[in-house]
């Protein structure tokens, strides 16, 4: 019983030891997209820090790297999780996100926070909790974002499209007079 143990044990040392040489990709590239992400989004200092410490690890193109991050099992388990919060939400590819999928990225934002589902729990056990005070002002800002989204710069367009048609159906209905 006692040997079996201590086989087992070594066995999965060994397999721990090993696992350090399969080195998982990282997930690394230029901040550019997720820079144009916060301008689009008018993030603020306050709410940038709170994002590159609590979300973009696993929902951006650019993860921390800690030497922890890079030790297996836990190297692997975060490769894990950063291509499935990718394919949920990544703010590198906001700009080719339509008007409506904005929205809806927005309104699970949101909803996770509130139902406090985000940062993964596991996570928060190596990188810390975020505080209700800053899920808050992440809540507040998605809020405003929303408002953004579902508002102005699309009604300003029409409007302007739609008084340039009404001028050249003046200039022609004023020429077929003539
Ligand atoms: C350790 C990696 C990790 C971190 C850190 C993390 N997430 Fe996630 N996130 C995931 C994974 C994995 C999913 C997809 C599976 C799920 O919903 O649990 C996800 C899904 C989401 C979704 C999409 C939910 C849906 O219904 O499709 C949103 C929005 C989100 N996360 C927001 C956040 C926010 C906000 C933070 C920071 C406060 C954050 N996440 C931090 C891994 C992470």
């Amino acid at each position: 019983m006692f040997t079996n143990i201590k086989n087992l044990f070594i066995v999965l040392l060994l397999v721990i030891v090993i696992s350090q040489f399969l080195r998982p990709d990282k997930n690394e590239s230029s901040y550019d997209n997720i820079a144009s992400f916060e301008e689009a989004t008018m993030v603020s200092s306050e709410v940038k820090a709170i994002l590159q410490n609590n979300c973009y690890d696993c929902h951006s193109t650019n993860t921390r790297y800690p030497w922890y991050m890079e030790v297996s099992p836990v190297s692997h388990w975060m490769a894990y999780h950063i291509e499935e919060g990718k394919e949920h939400f990544n703010v590198a590819k906001w700009d080719t996100y339509t008007k409506k999928q904005k929205d809806h990225k927005l309104e699970e934002f949101i909803e996770e926070l509130e139902k406090k589902k985000m940062p993964l729990k596991s996570y928060t056990w190596i990188n810390g909790e975020l505080s209700n005070e800053d899920a808050e002002k992440l809540i507040q800002w998605a809020k405003d974002n929303r408002a953004r989204v579902n508002a102005p710069v699309d009604t300003i367009a029409t409007t302007t499209v739609d008084s340039i048609a009404v001028d050249t159906l003046k200039v022609k209905t004023g020429d077929s007079i003539q």
